[in-house]
């Protein structure tokens, strides 16, 4: 079935290390390398974010960009600049690779746009990779 979207791009910067739990010193050196430099590093993270559903009969959107800006960005500010691993609960226990931070994107906007338009995130850590989440078509 052909389906209508919306796509809207988003940008914070956080901090993180990767560095798991479960693993020794010597284990999480040798797997994640220069990114578990103890004293972290940082990214400029850009969002991507898709919502579908049937645009409104009176709007003709999906949902107004003032409103979904408002929801976004009011989660983002709690990323923004931050630590992710020491000021971001989700990740005291998950480590902040790309794949855990786009689950709890997703996570976190799924709770709070609309029921059910939340579509496909794409998050892109840096110029070279990005980390997708999405339904099922
Ligand atoms: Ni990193």
């Amino acid at each position: 079935m052909p389906f209508i979207s919306l796509s809207r791009i988003y940008r914070f910067s956080a901090a993180h290390r990767l560095h798991s739990v479960a693993l020794n010193e010597q284990e999480n050196r040798q797997i994640f390398d220069k990114c578990n430099n103890p004293y972290g590093h940082g990214h400029d993270y850009t969002m991507e974010l898709t919502v579908t559903g049937q645009p409104d009969t009176d709007t003709g959107m999906i949902i107004p960009l003032p409103r979904l800006d408002k929801i976004v960005n009011d989660f983002l500010i709690l990323l923004e600049h931050k630590h992710l691993d020491r000021e971001v609960s989700y990740f005291k226990d998950k480590t902040s690779t790309g794949e855990n931070i786009v689950r709890f994107l997703w996570q976190e906007l799924e709770s709070r746009l609309p029921d059910g338009i939340l579509y496909h995130i794409r998050l892109w850590e840096t110029n070279n990779n990005y980390f997708d989440m999405g339904k099922e078509l």
